[in-house]
């Protein structure tokens, strides 16, 4: 049933034709094999390959990969780069993300078999909110790598004396960076992964799988979907359901260490999940 809609987007195409052929023409004949061959190597492809749907899904909701970029590009020219721009005029859930966050990655952190505290890489870090409440008490060296310059260059104010633990600053798109191979104890990924199509979200993914060191865990935390996926109109961001974020998830390579819904947060509110992979 799940393939339904696909069928009936393309029966509509279909239906003209069937309706303009005479029913005993070759051209009909040859119309309805090409039609059945083709629709089931469709479906043989939604089920073999799950990313085809998923691309399929999202270049339906993004409207065009190019202006897909270019919209969340000229969305963030015009946010402050403050805490109430990062969090998008929710600045009152600030800290209770912040508690959430810094005792999911307690989990993951410091100890044998767990990860070590020397690197961490915040991506999409805006101002460095994250890096300055949840990284910087816990690692020795931290970097940040965000599209936009201004936020950047904020984050250097904004960490205050937490600044002397940076190492480095990234002005890249994400979708085009590839951080340094075996380097980095935990990457935390928040609220950004929304502005990657699938293709150059899962990339991203595999990339940061190759830039973590021994027993490194990346800490992805998003919105996510009730069902299926969809675009807020908003900042032009993708939200994803769970079951698509995972299946992009293992398709990078990654195995789930562990998932948890962020509480606490408005039930109004899209909601909000922290997954640790490996
Ligand atoms: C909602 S803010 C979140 C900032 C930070 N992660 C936090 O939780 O406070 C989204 C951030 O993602 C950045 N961003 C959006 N698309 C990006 C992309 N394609 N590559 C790199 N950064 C991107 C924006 O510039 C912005 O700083």
């Amino acid at each position: 049933m799940e393939f339904l809609g696909a069928h009936l987007a393309f029966r509509s195409r279909w239906h003209k034709t069937d309706q303009e052929l005479c029913r005993h023409s070759m051209s009909f004949i040859l119309h309805q094999a090409l039609r059945n061959d083709f629709f089931e190597s469709y479906l043989y492809l939604l089920e073999r390959e799950s990313l085809v749907k998923l691309y399929a899904l999202t270049s339906q909701v993004i409207d065009g990969e190019m202006q897909f970029y270019a919209r969340s590009r000229n969305f963030y020219k015009d946010v402050p780069a403050t805490e109430e721009g990062m969090m998008g005029d929710f600045l009152e859930l600030s800290d209770t993300d912040i508690a959430s966050s810094r005792e999911f990655l307690r989990k993951f952190v410091g100890g044998p078999g767990k990860a070590c505290t020397g690197y961490a890489l915040d991506c999409g870090s805006g101002i460095g909110r994250v890096s300055k409440n949840v990284l910087l008490p816990i690692f020795d060296n931290i970097e940040l790598v965000d599209m936009m310059e201004p936020f950047l260059e904020e984050a250097q104010n904004y960490l205050e004396e937490g600044v002397d633990k940076v190492e480095a600053l990234y002005c890249y798109d994400l979708q085009e960076f590839t951080p340094v191979m075996k380097k980095y104890d935990v990457i935390w990924i928040q609220w950004v992964t929304g502005y990657l199509t699938d293709k150059d979200f899962m990339e991203f993914l595999r990339r940061c799988k190759s830039a973590l060191r021994q027993n490194g865990v990346i800490i992805l935390k998003d919105n996510v979907a009730r069902d299926g996926c969809r675009l807020d109109p908003i900042d032009n961001c993708l939200i994803r359901d769970i079951f698509i974020l995972r299946s992009i998830i293992y398709k990078a390579g990654f195995n789930i260490l562990s998932e948890q819904k962020q509480d606490g947060f408005p039930e109004t509110l899209v909601p909000i999940w922290m997954i640790a992979m490996q």
